[in-house]
């Protein structure tokens, strides 16, 4: 893997065209007294080295097609207690970089580094700290000018050109996401094999974790949704703590992270294995409605052309239902369906759940790309509400997938969770 680091570290300087480029990784994070969250990178430094310790940053020398990273030194006594560092000359070797130093010697060794300089670029105002430290180095270079030595006067925000190159996967990424993907769809159907009335949200949560842990994904790619009921009507409901009741629908949304890439999927089903006459109503549109999303994506497929489709059938699927009342044209004009549908179609995927990339280009939709992935997840929630039919009160129902866009078409590689609800149904017999 570390020589396609090494490509895309190439590619991005040709990119930067000259001059020179700062990336930090991600700080650890302190949750309570000495206790720390889960270390986890910057994305974009992932993304072009592959090196997981923190306190690292990473220099580009586009114009001599350099890499330079600074890192902490070996620690014969901080290994003992939080194990191995490479250190600058063991992490050169095994990650490729032209030169390494010492972390601490940052500050001394950039303004040399950046003295006649055409052009510097790095993650422009994303960190006040470091905009503050580069500012620094800039300072120590202008002070040269009168030996004759120019300071940087081109500046560029890093974050857009790395965006860019992100939302293309290259043939390792993809083999990564679909592991991701494979792992993540197999939880939900254990998940689903799990499920019992009287039992806990927390319970089926802990099968998923179980199974990301099991096949070496130590963590979820973001707090993972385990919603029975009206929690279903909580975009974002990750309390999991509540009784499973005979009669509700369970709204799963867990995806694993594995080599650093997410996978995303939302299953929703019965508690008792049996959808009921409503829940299969509205369960049956918002399926069509994933379906018509995925018939949408192939390449030259603009950006919107997915989410155009799922809404068509899911306003059509809401009129039919009598949760709404007038055209579906009018609906659409007037957004009324957002009382039940109040979110996007989907997201690209990637080292980040919400992926970089923009979906504009100059104001204009942008068109798929193969090696592009991308999630497409519509739902509908219907909270409790004198308008709407009773028997549809607090039903949530989200559907997700993870999509590959390919040469001819594109490639749902989360479909090993089944979906259809006759393929729910047997699995939860089965039970
Ligand atoms: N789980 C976050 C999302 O589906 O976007
Ligand atoms: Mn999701
Ligand atoms: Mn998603």
């Amino acid at each position: 893997m570390y020589q396609s680091h090494a490509e895309r570290r190439a590619r991005l300087m040709r990119t930067l065209g000259a001059g020179v480029a700062v990336l930090p990784t991600a700080p650890e994070v302190r949750r309570n007294a000495d206790t720390h969250y889960p270390y986890r990178g910057d994305s974009h430094f992932l993304y072009l080295t592959g090196f997981t310790e923190p306190d690292a940053v990473l220099v580009l020398d586009a114009d001599q097609g350099r890499s330079i990273l600074f890192c902490r030194e070996k620690n014969l006594e901080r290994e003992i207690w939080d194990g191995f560092r490479h250190g600058p000359d063991g992490a050169r070797e095994a990650f490729g970089f032209d030169e390494a130093y010492p972390l601490a010697e940052l500050d001394s060794r950039m303004p040399d580094i950046l003295s006649g300089r055409s052009q510097l670029a790095w993650p422009l105002g994303r960190d006040a700290a470091f905009d503050a430290r580069v500012a620094g180095w800039l300072d120590a270079v202008r002070a040269r000018f009168r030996l004759g030595i120019d300071a940087p006067d081109r500046f560029a925000d890093l974050l857009a050109p790395m965006d860019e190159m992100r939302m293309v996967k290259d043939e390792g990424e993809i083999e990564i996401m679909r592991r991701a993907g494979r792992i993540s769809a197999e939880a939900h159907v254990l998940a689903m094999q799990a499920t019992r009335p009287g039992g806990y949200e927390y319970q089926v949560e802990a099968e998923i974790l179980r199974h990301f842990i099991h096949n070496g994904a130590r963590f979820p790619s973001y707090e993972s949704i385990v919603a029975g009921g009206a929690n279903a009507c909580v975009l974002h409901y990750v309390g999991n703590s509540a009784r499973l009741a005979d009669g509700d629908l369970l709204l799963i949304d867990a995806g694993c992270e594995l080599g650093g890439y997410a996978g995303d999927i939302t299953r929703t089903f019965p508690v008792n294995g049996r959808f009921s006459g409503p829940q299969r109503d509205v369960y049956e549109v918002v399926l069509a409605a994933e379906l018509a999303a995925i018939d949408a994506i192939r390449p030259g497929a603009l950006w919107n052309a997915a989410g155009d489709a799922a809404l068509r059938v899911l306003v059509r699927g809401m009129l039919d239902l009598k949760l709404l009342s007038g055209s579906e044209d009018g609906v659409i004009e007037s957004q009324d369906y957002r009382r039940f549908y109040m979110h996007g179609i989907g997201h690209m995927l990637g080292l980040d759940v919400h992926d970089v990339g923009r979906r504009k280009v100059d104001g204009q939709w942008r068109a798929l790309r193969p090696g592009m992935v991308t999630t497409v997840e519509p739902g509908l929630y219907i909270r409790p509400d004198d308008t709407v039919p009773a028997a549809f009160h607090n039903i949530g129902i989200r559907v997700e997938d993870d999509v590959l866009v390919t040469e001819d078409g594109c490639d749902v590689y989360t479909s090993a969770a089944p979906k259809r609800i006759e393929d729910i149904e047997a699995l939860m017999a089965a039970r």
